[in-house]
């Protein structure tokens, strides 16, 4: 049996409720499967349209085998590029991010123009057809302020993303922000044990001090049956009223989500007073007090939290079965000065810890499964709804993609 069939026929014989069988999580084959047939398929958020500033502003990204150039061009869009260069394949920019006039390869100087055209290359014969060398394009989507990119050649339809997105991004005006302070930390962890860690607040009154000093442990926040609280749809009533879509949406299949979620008593951003960390407001068209946090996660690779004073995002990428990379970025006003309107430690206090503390528990998580004593266990059903939804996701995905003769063979755009 190859790897394919032998995890389909474990996700057909799943336990419902159950954490997953060890292989899932650590086993390098079937990462590889995860890689195949969710990272190199799906939409993956990358980083957000106010990082590329002016034409040829770029970022680079690395998602499994695939080096990725995300570049705005002379006509203002954003585009996304395989980062290999057509004549020997080098890697054309290193650099996290930069600016750029023209995308000039380092080996032999071959030279792109920032929509991919393959404007110069030295010596190459007379038959030669530049026309014929142009970089290879990657699919790429913006809404609200958010990079999207999908490596396979026939993208699913984005259309749905942006229909449920776009609304609830419009009045934060996130394409108006910039990028205050950015980390990246490593996990040694599969890449869902991360989402299974985000998905609930179980954990949260025993790990996260400051955290919960302003994010409410009801399971209903993180998860996934919110409706059924009084305090919560009274929060969506007053949003709504202001002009702030808020209600919880989930995409029929459950990959997306979004919901505005009150944050503990007088709070309204994550610090240590639970008072603003900016005092310039995120977007001057949100000056409603108090409206909570806006929730958004796309699984595989994004969840964020949007609040009045600044917002957060947090992209997911997979290093190896055992590794995860996890960025967080905070935004702020374009306009907001750091040690006027905000101060970084105040802005970053909560979420460094919260992911250090994180990132300790799900090591601890791995540790614990890489055992041959492990066997799955069974989620809370009061308190991870939402990691249970993350895990039906993923197992209904993986069934769906794995038996899919329909499915078309994953070829590079
Ligand atoms: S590999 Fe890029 S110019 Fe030769
Ligand atoms: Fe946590």
């Amino acid at each position: 049996m190859n790897v394919r069939d032998e995890m389909l026929a474990k996700l057909q014989q799943r336990k419902p409720g159950y954490s997953l069988e060890q292989a899932f999580y650590s086993d390098p084959d079937y990462y590889q499967v995860d890689l195949d047939t969710i990272w190199y398929r799906d939409w993956l958020f990358m980083g957000h349209d106010c990082e590329l500033p002016k034409p040829g502003s770029y970022m680079t990204v690395q998602v499994g085998a695939y080096p990725v150039l995300i570049v705005r061009d002379a006509q203002k869009n954003v585009r996304a590029f395989h980062n290999a260069c057509r004549h020997r394949g080098s890697r054309i920019c290193s650099a996290e991010k930069g600016t750029a006039a023209k995308l000039v390869c380092p080996y032999h100087q071959w030279t792109y123009e920032l929509d991919g055209r393959l404007l110069f290359a030295r010596d190459m014969g007379a038959d030669f057809k530049p026309t014929e060398f142009g970089l290879k394009p990657v699919h790429c989507e913006t809404v609200g302020g958010y990079i999207f990119i999908n490596l396979s050649e026939y993208a699913p339809d984005f259309a749905p993303v942006r229909a449920m997105v776009e609304p609830y991004f419009a009045p934060h005006t996130l394409s108006e922000t910039k990028v205050a302070f950015e980390m990246t930390i490593v996990e040694k962890g599969n890449w869902k044990l991360t989402w299974e860690n985000n998905r609930e607040c179980y954990h949260c009154a025993g790990s996260h001090p400051e955290l919960c000093r302003t994010f409410p442990e009801a399971p209903g926040v993180t998860g996934v049956d919110a409706m059924d609280e009084p305090e919560i749809a009274e929060h969506w009533q007053r949003c709504e009223a202001a002009g702030l879509p808020s209600k919880f949406q989930i995409s029929p299949d459950g990959q997306f989500r979004a919901a505005r979620m009150p944050l503990l008593r007088d709070a309204v951003s994550f610090t240590m007073s639970g008072k603003a960390a900016s005092k310039r407001p995120l977007s001057p068209n949100v000056l409603t007090p108090q409206i909570g946090t806006m929730l958004l996660f796309h699984y595989p690779t994004t969840w964020n939290h949007i609040l009045g004073d600044h917002a957060s995002s947090f992209r997911v990428l997979p290093l190896g079965p055992n590794l995860t990379q996890v960025t967080t970025k905070w935004l702020v006003h374009k306009d907001a000065v750091e040690g006027v309107d905000y101060s970084i430690d105040e802005l970053t206090k909560v979420w460094i810890a919260t992911n250090d503390q994180d990132r300790r528990i799900i090591e601890e998580n791995q540790f614990g499964i890489n055992s041959p004593a492990y066997v799955p266990g069974p989620y809370s059903p009061v308190h991870e709804g939402g990691v249970l939804q993350f895990v039906d996701w993923y197992c209904n995905f993986m069934e769906t993609r794995l038996k899919g003769a329909s499915v078309p063979h994953l070829k590079v755009a």
